[in-house]
């Protein structure tokens, strides 16, 4: 079967993008990236691209009069290139309703939390603060609303009580780069089918049991004696 082709829309560092040129580089992987497109000068992300021998080029947003002009340019660039699905990777910039009806579930996003919880931006610090036990990373369909969209794989995270935004960042950020390339290879392979907004995936299997936190670890001999053991010294 045809490989998938995908193009890749950054804003900055790309270690999302990273990921996918590493998962497309298996010879079995059902998805290849045709084109790179980044819309702030000097993405980092670029220079993967570049090493990998990808087609990648800059569309700034801020050259463009308005969002329309800029996303027509998007739109011709991605249709020249060939691609089939645009998968979004770090890409800082809001699509509007117009493009995103273009590239209807064809248009996929990572987010780093457990959506429909902690849309936009500062994920992380807004799970500490709350103090939510668990967090994780979502890829979705995307939709018009800001990382709204039927929902394609998702990973969990635990938080640990003396996390910091950047520890639980780094984390977060390690099992994006293990589902960004499983969602990609899932729709790639047309196991994935949007019914009623929601995503059905053919052939999935789902982890059993469940995930508790915090638990308690014994520290050592209880000071305060029970009611068993009271009972029995006397
Ligand atoms: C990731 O955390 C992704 O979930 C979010 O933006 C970040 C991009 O990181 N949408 P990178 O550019 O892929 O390293």
């Amino acid at each position: 079967m045809a490989k998938l082709k995908i193009g890749v829309l950054i804003s900055g560092r790309g270690s999302n993008l990273k990921a996918l040129i590493d998962a497309c580089a298996a010879e079995d992987f059902p998805a290849e990236i045709v084109r790179v497109i980044a819309n702030v000068t000097g993405a980092g992300g670029l220079a993967y691209a570049e090493e990998a021998g990808i087609p990648w080029q800059m569309i700034d947003h801020r050259a463009f009069r308005d969002r329309e002009g800029f996303e027509d340019t998007l739109h011709r660039a991605l249709k020249d290139a060939g691609v089939e699905l645009i998968c979004l990777a770090g890409f800082m910039r809001l699509l509007t309703e117009s493009f995103v009806n273009r590239w209807w579930d064809r248009l996929i996003n990572i987010h780093p939390s457990l959506l429909p919880a902690f849309r936009g931006l500062h994920t992380h610090e807004r799970v500490l603060e709350y103090g939510a036990r668990f967090t994780g990373c979502t890829v979705h369909f995307v939709r018009p609303a800001m990382d709204d969209g039927p929902i394609i794989v998702q990973a969990v995270v635990p938080v640990a009580v003396d996390d910091t935004a950047e520890a639980l960042a780094a984390r977060v950020l390690r099992e994006e780069h293990i589902i960004y390339p499983l969602a990609v290879r899932m729709v790639a392979e047309q196991r994935v089918r949007v019914v009623q907004d929601r995503v059905i995936v053919q052939g999935a299997g789902t982890p059993r049991g469940a995930l508790v936190s915090p638990t308690l670890h014994r520290v050592g001999p209880s000071k305060t004696p029970n009611h068993t053991q009271s009972a029995r010294a006397r």
